[in-house]
């Protein structure tokens, strides 16, 4: 069996790939509305969410379709939103932004850099009129887990302005305040660290700040995610659903929860990553970034000298273990492990020895 330390998609438990052979099912039908109202509840039930005050909508489509939902259905007609980049999909955000020109400003940092909290405050001092901050939690071009606390803590003093938070590659596995952080929303997928298929989204979003939008037109059809929230709470649902995904992440959302939850699963990746990051310093592979600057999902190491990744890739895919590239700049320098998935310490040691074959 291949081994997937790329992230996403991740292998799956037998539990996740049996549920995808359940019976045919038609979405008008109300065995999927039932599917969809469990797995709306149990999204909510991983931080606690009160379904009074949160929605969890859920849809067809990969990460970026809920960056998009979010952002497209968040931010008002007279509204502004300053995005932070210090990676690949912090760029994503303002792309979708000016695809839809929703009117924006970016604090730009170069990929892997901290979030530069003194450039923050003035960009908050000089753009009175923010109706949203936009960030990624975990940036997974690197590894970088952003300082959300410290970003809040800003807001929270410059007129506690709301987030909407990409915690596509965090979600299920690192801490999301969504209160103490004033969450607008949250865009999320099913196939990271929920262990789920590729196929199904999410967005969490905080009611009263999507019905607020009930009084602006559209941007998308297919994305809209006030349409999403009204039909789903009437059980219901706009367009075809990949039913057999949604009856996967069901069964993901249950192993997660007799698992111990969010706090259990980014205790596990930890262990995992810790193997992966002292079992390559031995080998004198040294990770980009320090331990507490990085999540638990996935970190990234400096390539050892005289091997190409493509060398390095293809030998470890000979041996059974796909281990995934540097984005863009990075290409050349660094390669990317992720830890999510039904895979074993046992798998992750093992990883180490064939490393240490090709390197030493
Ligand atoms: C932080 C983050 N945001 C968004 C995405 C985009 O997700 P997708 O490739 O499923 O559209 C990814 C994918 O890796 C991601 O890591």
């Amino acid at each position: 069996m291949t081994i997937l330390l790329n992230p996403g998609p991740v292998v799956l438990s037998e539990r996740v790939r049996q549920a995808l052979l359940k019976p045919d099912l038609c979405h008008r039908e109300q065995e999927f509305i039932k599917l969809q109202n469990k797995i709306k509840t149990d999204l909510l039930n991983i931080y606690q969410l009160p379904e009074e005050q949160w929605t969890s909508i859920v849809f067809t489509g990969s990460g970026t379709s809920a960056m998009e939902g979010m952002i497209t259905s968040l931010v008002p007609s007279h509204g502004k939103v300053l995005i932070i980049e210090n990676g690949v999909y912090g760029e994503r955000l303002s792309y979708i932004a000016k695809t839809h020109n929703i009117e924006h400003v970016i604090l730009h940092h170069e990929w892997g850099e901290e979030i530069d909290l003194t450039k923050l405050e003035s960009e908050l001092l000089c753009n009175r009129q923010l109706s949203h901050i936009a960030v990624v939690h975990h940036e997974t071009t690197t590894g970088r887990l952003n300082d959300i606390d410290a970003i809040a803590e800003l807001s929270n003093k410059h007129g506690r302005i709301p987030l909407l938070l990409d915690a596509v590659s965090s979600f299920g596995a690192e801490e999301i305040k969504f209160k103490e952080w004033n969450i607008a929303a949250c865009a999320a997928t099913a196939n990271k660290c929920l262990h789920g298929v590729p196929g199904t989204s999410f967005v969490i979003s905080n009611r009263e700040a999507i019905t607020q939008m009930s009084a602006t037109p559209a941007r998308t059809l297919y994305l809209d995610l006030v349409t999403y929230m009204k039909l789903q709470d009437s059980n219901s649902t706009p367009f075809t659903q990949s039913i057999q995904t949604f009856y996967a992440l069901a069964e993901a959302l249950d192993e997660l929860n007799d698992a111990g939850g969010w706090r259990k699963r980014q205790k596990q990746y930890w262990q995992r990553m810790d193997i992966v990051r002292n079992g390559l310093l031995e080998l004198n592979m040294k990770a980009s970034l320090e331990r507490n600057e990085t999540s638990c999902v996935l970190n990234s190491f400096l390539l050892p000298e005289g091997i190409s990744y493509e060398e390095l890739h293809d030998k470890l895919k000979n041996a059974g273990f796909i281990i995934y590239a540097g984005q863009g700049g990075f290409a050349k320098s660094l390669f990317r492990i992720s830890c999510m998935g039904d895979i074993s310490n046992n798998d992750l040691e093992r990883f180490i020895e064939e490393m240490k074959k090709i390197v030493q």
